[in-house]
């Protein structure tokens, strides 16, 4: 069965969505047109917002889907498109029924094109502040990511903006990540940042491993960094004692179906490792990563894993439970989710 009405209706927690992931190629253009911002010339993807979605539908791996992204980013320039973007996402989430949103956002590649933080930061807060009116039910997050392609002291440079503004402290953000090229991008390279967010005090902190790169990321990824969480994690299939160590530590990976299939980490959803992980006990959620690129919201992802997997409704509720303990959010909110 494919549960439709069943998984629109399940509450659901969303951990693993940039918000930069949501700009559609329709926005993407209004955005370059209203801002004044000259798109490549030398691509022909980009001569209209049909090219680039049928471009979109033809990535060839990570690093391919990355150069489109940060072009995307290029468009976004004023508070205010950072605030329709973001209230955007959490109307149509709030209409698949997510209760909890963290909300990725990638701030060094945008101050390193000239974007101050506050600019992105006022824009997240009033979408924030907007949908919170509008969606009373729902909790919404954000936690700012290092981005691995950038020299590690601009990583430095991100997090003690963050911390002097009291981001961390005064819950504007609520833990650290990283995220863009995985490829010979050792966690080890990143230690310094992650001990010194660790010394100011953060302990949500996640990174993405396992998306393309190989199990033994991830390991050092919790052995080193601290993580409590890792982003995608798929090829932790490839190493059993690291899934007996999750399964037993309770440690959530945030899979993002659709976008592995979009990404050709795997050619199909059904080569998720989705049952093992549910037989072994180990938690993860199921997220839309960069919905406007890869063609699935939540829901869609949710239904992608059903139609795939056939799961029971006692798997789904047992996910949705995993997905609601594995959030950040304080007890009385888990208990009101649960
Ligand atoms: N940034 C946005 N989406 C990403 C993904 N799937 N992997 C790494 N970095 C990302
Ligand atoms: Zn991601």
């Amino acid at each position: 069965d494919h549960l439709p009405m069943f998984l629109r209706e399940l509450p659901k927690c969303e951990h693993h969505l940039h918000i930069e992931g949501t700009l559609s190629p329709e926005l993407l253009f209004n955005l370059a047109s209203k801002n004044s911002i000259s798109l490549p010339t030398d691509d022909p993807a980009f001569a209209s917002p049909a090219t680039l979605k049928a471009r979109y539908e033809n990535f060839v791996s990570l690093d391919d889907f990355l150069h489109y992204y940060f072009i995307g980013f290029k468009v976004l320039t004023n508070a205010s498109d950072f605030e329709a973007l973001t209230y955007d996402y959490i109307q149509n989430a709030a209409g698949q029924n997510v209760k909890h949103a963290e909300i990725f956002f990638d701030p060094q590649a945008h101050t390193e094109r000239g974007i101050t933080y506050d600019t992105l930061i006022r824009g997240l807060k009033a979408a924030k502040t907007r949908a919170t009116a509008a969606f009373p039910d729902m909790s919404i997050e954000f936690i700012p990511c290092l981005v691995r392609h950038l020299p590690v002291p601009t990583a430095h440079t991100m997090l003690e903006e963050i911390m002097s503004a009291g981001h961390f402290h005064d819950g504007t953000v609520i833990g650290f990540g990283m995220s863009s090229t995985e490829k010979d991008m050792h966690p080890s390279l990143f230690s310094s940042v992650y001990k010194a967010a660790q010394e100011a005090g953060i302990e949500n902190l996640t990174a993405h491993y396992g998306e393309e790169g190989p199990a033994s990321y991830m390991e050092a990824a919790i052995e080193q960094l601290s993580v409590v969480r890792v982003d995608h994690g798929r090829r932790v299939i490839e190493d059993p004692s690291l899934v007996a160590r999750l399964a037993e530590s309770k440690l959530m990976l945030t899979l993002c179906p659709v976008s592995n299939v979009r990404l050709r980490g795997v050619s199909k959803i059904e080569d998720l490792p989705i049952r093992e992980l549910l037989d072994k006990g180990v938690r993860f959620s199921i997220n839309s990563d960069d919905p406007a690129y890869f063609g699935a919201d939540i829901l869609g992802n949710y239904e992608a894993v059903q139609l795939a997997f056939d799961l029971t409704i006692p798997e789904w509720e047992g996910i949705a439970l995993g997905s609601i303990e594995g959030s950040w959010c304080n007890e009385a909110r888990k208990q009101e989710l649960r």
